[in-house]
């Protein structure tokens, strides 16, 4: 298997589908469509909508019923990127390479776009598909928990509380991860095994896998943060030592980081062998992710 052209082939995908369902840039009010699209639009690794492809393609869906589940996760993502850059979370200037939402256009131009991002998800999700409707009620079940206060915005919450604590625990840092990342990643994982109607016992190891490599997922972006460059990044370097976040490298330090996302590297491999069919793309997007940036 080719990774990086198969890697191409869902990012080419996604990207298509997101322009498509997307109201245009000129849909009126326009600058409100032409900041959904800057951030939607403007790059990024596509990391969850491919899994949702991949997942899919791997139990057996070969059309492209799964593309509304993914395009709407990807929707969900860029609004708490938006979100989290505004200068009451994390204040930052710099996104996938660009300038921010609300450093682009306007604060309240960003806090709407990210508003309508995550509206917009829900609506993308009745999108009728070729061959089967896409399980709508079944993802929307899944789904809005992920992304609701017990989860995305309850770990996003307590990150923000966490800032200049120095009794933090490894426990409240877990919660953190667990829920501001893990938890796009695994419905990611799932909606894969949702749009491709597979067994309950195959979407719960979907599930655990995504746990693991989410959890891995955002242990290397606390390390990144510390370790690469802005331009390597495209988002400021050093924005969690400048906030004092409580993150996986001032709990842990380095080293024992880079061990801990191993760990859950490796675990999110373990956890693909309980899934049926070819589990090739899959497993070279984790190992992937767990030595990014590349
Ligand atoms: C950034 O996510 C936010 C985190 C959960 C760490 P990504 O690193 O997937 O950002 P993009 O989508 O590639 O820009
Ligand atoms: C954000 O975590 C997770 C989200 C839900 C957006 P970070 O605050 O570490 O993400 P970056 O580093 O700004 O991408
Ligand atoms: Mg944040
Ligand atoms: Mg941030
Ligand atoms: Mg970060």
């Amino acid at each position: 298997m080719d990774f990086a052209a198969a890697l191409k082939r869902h990012v080419a995908r996604v990207e298509q589908g997101l322009d498509r369902y997307l109201p245009a840039a000129t849909a009126r009010p326009a600058r409100l469509h032409e900041s959904m699209r800057y951030s939607l639009l403007g790059g990024g690794k596509r990391l969850r909508p491919v899994l949702t492809l991949a997942a899919a393609e791997l139990l057996g869906v070969t059309d492209d019923s799964a593309l509304p589940a993914a395009c709407a996760i990807e929707c969900i993502h860029t609004y708490s990127l938006i979100h989290d850059d505004l200068p009451c979370m994390d204040n930052d200037d710099l996104r996938r390479g660009r300038p921010t939402a609300h450093r682009q256009f306007d604060e309240a131009t960003a806090l709407l776009a990210g508003d309508a991002l995550l509206t917009e998800a829900f609506f993308i999700l009745r999108e009728p598909s070729a061959a089967q409707p896409s399980p709508a009620q079944s993802l929307v079940r899944k789904r809005a928990p992920a992304a609701g206060s017990r989860r995305l915005i309850g770990g996003q919450m307590e990150d923000l509380l966490a800032e200049k604590k120095n009794n933090a625990t490894a426990a409240e840092l877990e919660f953190i991860h667990l829920n501001k990342t893990a938890a796009m990643i695994e419905v990611s994982l799932v909606f894969g095994g949702l749009c491709a109607r597979t067994t309950t016992s195959n979407i719960e190891s979907l599930r655990v896998v995504g746990r693991h490599l989410g959890f891995a997922f955002q242990i290397i972006d606390d390390i990144l943060d510390v370790t690469a460059d802005t331009a390597t990044l495209g988002k400021t370097a050093g924005k969690d030592a400048q906030a004092d976040k409580t993150t996986f490298v001032k709990l842990h330090g380095l080293e024992a980081s880079r061990r801990i996302a191993q760990e859950h590297s490796e675990a999110a491999c373990e956890a693909l062998h309980n899934v049926a069919g070819d589990k090739t793309f899959l497993h070279a997007l984790i190992e992937a992710m767990a030595v990014r940036p590349q």
